[in-house]
């Protein structure tokens, strides 16, 4: 190992200067695993590049430097085999908006806003918030213990009336972490195009594809016949571990399709943050030896867990092919109350509720942390869920 994903980095600053969302929410007695960030520092290529930008001093108005541009055209087409263009790619401080600004742009009120159930939370208000109609359908639940989650198809399309004009897509799959085989998407494809929908395509988590030899195909390479109706949005903020720096980016091939996008945003969105560019484009440049060993790091956490969950009784996860988060059923496990509430208040352990996702009886474990931090949250949760 090049990279250090062992020790543990304090995140709790005494004087709250480094205050974090997963750090801060709940008390000092609670170990977090909740909020989808990483505990480790980011590759060192992005912290030299941020030191020379703050040295600097100058922190005007910036502008998304071509060279970034030029490094996530090269990124895609070595990663995902997609040749982008630089035009392409609008740049914004963070996906959340962006599908808000989508559903803006794209929609009127009252059009039917479509997902699918389980879903990263924010996914289930864009409707709710921009004054349009949530619609939802139900994944199909794992048929057995080592099963995935899978797509329903007969049930989206169930789902979808006159009114609905818009797909908000996850892929991979944030809480599942599936990573949809080609023949769902296929159909995926096929619905969509039969109901003339619009589709945002949240591929935050491609990056990190577990299993060996697992490849990320963008939703609008895979499927050229959908390029004119989809927005992908990409970001280096949970790879590289960059979220607090907003940066992200909506890549749109269709020039009409941008120009509606843009226009929406005007007005809504500051400008990018110049230390975001800067770290994105550090990230995609060099970060790729760190994110090897990254996902060699999450990789075995995800067995470590895995083996855990055997020994808890009533509680099942079907392991996931990406990103650091585990998709836990809880219904079985014989507590007293919600689960996350149960683990908060006896176990002293923080995780995301399931029912935020549209699963109640679920939680979302982030393994995202270093090994003996992991093992420390996993002791507690064994004092919980062994004995019960
Ligand atoms: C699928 C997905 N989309 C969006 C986000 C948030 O992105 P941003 O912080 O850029 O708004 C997350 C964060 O966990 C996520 O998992």
């Amino acid at each position: 190992m090049v990279y250090d994903f062992a020790t543990p980095v304090e995140r709790r600053h005494p004087e709250g200067g480094w205050a974090s969302q997963k750090w801060h929410r709940y008390g000092e007695d609670v170990f977090p695993l909740w909020v989808a960030d990483m505990d480790f520092r980011s590759p060192p290529a992005v912290i030299d590049a941020l030191q020379a930008r703050v040295a600097h001093g100058v922190y005007g108005y910036g502008e998304v430097p071509a060279t970034l541009t030029e490094t996530l055209c090269q990124w895609s087409a070595l990663h995902y085999d997609w040749p982008i263009q630089p035009e392409w790619q609008q740049w914004l401080p963070g996906v959340v908006p962006a599908l808000h600004l989508a559903a803006l742009a794209l929609t009127e009120p009252g059009d039917g806003v479509l997902t699918v159930t389980p879903i990263y939370p924010p996914f289930l208000e864009v409707a709710k918030r921009t004054g349009r109609l949530p619609q939802q359908a139900m994944l199909a639940a794992p048929a057995g213990a080592a099963e995935p989650w899978q797509l329903d198809i007969k049930a989206l399309e169930a789902a979808i009336t006159p009114r609905t004009r818009l797909l908000l897509w996850c892929q991979p799959h944030n809480p599942t972490g599936r990573v949809w085989r080609h023949d769902e998407l296929a159909a995926l494809a096929e619905l969509v195009e039969r109901h003339d929908l619009w589709v945002v395509s949240d591929e935050l988590h491609c990056d990190l594809l577990l299993d060996e030899g697992a490849q990320h195909r963008p939703l609008a390479a895979a499927f050229p016949e959908l390029t004119k109706r989809t927005i992908t949005l990409w970001a280096p903020s949970k790879t590289f571990n960059l979220a607090g720096l907003t940066s992200a980016c909506a890549v749109i091939p269709d020039p009409v399709l941008r120009e509606r996008f843009a226009a929406a945003t005007k007005g809504l969105l500051p400008d990018s943050n110049v230390l975001g560019l800067v770290a994105a484009e550090a990230a995609y440049r060099h970060g790729e030896p760190w994110r090897q060993e990254l996902l060699s790091v999450l990789r075995e956490h995800r067995a470590t867990l895995q083996a855990r969950v055997e020994a808890w009784p009533g509680v099942h996860l079907s392991a996931p092919e990406s990103t650091y988060l585990a998709w836990l059923d809880m219904r079985e496990a014989g507590l007293r109350d919600a689960p996350y509430k149960t683990l908060l208040k006896e176990a002293g352990v923080a995780l995301s509720d399931g029912a935020a996702f549209g699963c109640p009886g679920f939680v979302r474990l982030n393994f995202g942390t270093t090994a003996p931090q992991l093992e420390a949250a996993l002791l507690r949760m064994d004092s919980l869920l062994k004995r019960n």
